[in-house]
């Protein structure tokens, strides 16, 4: 399936979904084992560990994996690794999971998705882990809280899924890496760019993924939907604006929509290197890394995300970052640029970012076309007219 693509982090695409028989019995047996339900965030890594957007991780981390992780982001076999992948439980849910047994891992509706055999079992300095992943203690930065917020014990194992996750959102673009990859190769794009993104599609970005475009056979074009903190627009609303902006501003035969469905963790620099392997596992050769890529406030140099990617080796990742300035409209040029590629002064740079287009709107203001393509202006304050759509 992968001939002619770009290989999985470490060679092979994980599969960790029983299937047939197999999946029926361990089902049934998953019934009697004690039971652990699953947050939102979790859910969403159960979902790219079992099919294998995180390769080569067949679970959630154990003790001996955490720890490398987060000291020196690699795992045991050497390859790179950034963030920890944690189920965190509280101490009472803890006890009833024993070491070298399994345990059911549940929707929180109820319905048994998974299977886990405990490996490790530990309680890490989650203080440690804030330092080193998010160069933060702080709780005021939502990754920190986010994970603090899970619980103190950490349960590591392989997992095994025995159920489909149920969702009621995106169906058609929950895409895993071997139908992303089977796609891909249907179209014959032999180089493809990723594109990640927790906000609507705005002018910077419009330029920096068509200016990768251009370079390029494909776009692939992969927002997360995962958790994202309160004031980031919802994920509902975003994907009605991916689905407007490349009806009519993109070329369909080049562009492709699949949504990635892991949680934020505004953990910057690590983060882009997580992002960076998921979109390997999906296919794509090349990265999109612009200014403070999964960044939040100012814990985060503008161009941290980007440099990271020289702790690593030429073969440690397989997929190439595209490094992208502080993209502007530039009224001397009239048209999107960035330092790199306009002599304007300060003065005659517009400088969008999502976080201004969102005030703008919170203020009932149409943000202007220099900022949004006005197609998407209206998604988004209509948006704000329908508390159903924005409370998700
Ligand atoms: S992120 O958390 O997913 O990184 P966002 O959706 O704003 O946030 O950014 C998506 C990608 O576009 C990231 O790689 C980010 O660095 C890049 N980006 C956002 N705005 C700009 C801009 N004005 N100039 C250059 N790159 C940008």
């Amino acid at each position: 399936m992968s001939i002619g693509l770009i290989e999985p982090h470490g060679k092979q695409l994980i599969n960790r979904s029983l299937e047939g028989n197999q999946r029926q019995d361990a089902f049934e047996q998953a019934h009697a084992l004690p039971r652990v339900t699953l947050s939102q965030r979790n859910l969403a890594d159960l979902e790219c560990i079992a099919t294998g957007v995180y390769s080569p991780l067949e679970g959630f981390v154990n003790e001996a994996e955490y720890n490398l992780i987060v000291d020196t982001m690699r795992l045991s076999s050497g390859l790179a690794w950034s963030i920890p992948v944690t189920l965190q439980v509280p101490e009472s849910e803890a006890e009833k999971c024993r070491l070298d047994s399994k345990i059911a891992l549940a929707h929180p509706n109820g319905e048994i998705l998974a299977v886990m055999t405990v490996e490790s079992k530990f309680m890490p300095d989650q203080d440690h882990e804030a330092q080193q992943v998010y160069l933060t203690t702080e709780d005021a930065h939502p990754g920190v809280k986010a994970m603090k917020d899970e619980g103190p014990v950490y349960l590591g194992g392989p997992i095994s899924l025995v159920n489909t996750i149920p969702y009621d959102n995106f169906q058609q673009y929950r895409l895993s890496p071997t139908q992303t990859r089977l796609e891909f190769s249907q179209r014959d794009w032999k180089t493809v760019v990723a594109f990640q993104t927790r906000n609507p599609i705005h002018r910077a970005h419009e330029y920096i993924t068509k200016t990768a475009l251009e370079t390029v056979d494909g776009l692939f074009i992969n927002p997360l939907v995962g958790t994202t903190k309160s004031d980031d627009i919802p994920a509902d609303v975003r994907v009605k604006c991916y689905e407007t902006i490349m009806s009519h501003y993109y070329p369909a035969d080049r562009t492709m929509l699949g949504v990635f469905p892991a949680a934020m963790r505004y953990a910057g620099p690590r983060e882009a290197i997580m992002h960076a392997i998921a979109r390997q596992n999906y296919g794509c050769t090349h990265f999109i890394v612009g200014r403070d890529h999964a960044g939040v406030g100012d814990y985060y140099g503008t161009y941290d995300a980007q440099t990271i990617f020289e702790q690593f080796g030429p073969d440690e990742l397989k997929i190439q970052p595209v490094k992208f300035e502080h993209a502007f409209y530039c009224n001397l040029t009239k048209g999107m640029a960035t330092a790199k590629t306009s002599p304007s002064a300060m003065e005659d740079r517009i400088h969008l970012s999502g976080t201004k287009v969102r005030a703008m709107l919170k203020e009932g203001k149409k943000p202007p076309a220099e900022f949004t393509r006005p197609e998407i202006a209206e998604i988004l304050i209509d948006s704000m007219k329908e508390p159903a759509l924005s409370a998700v």
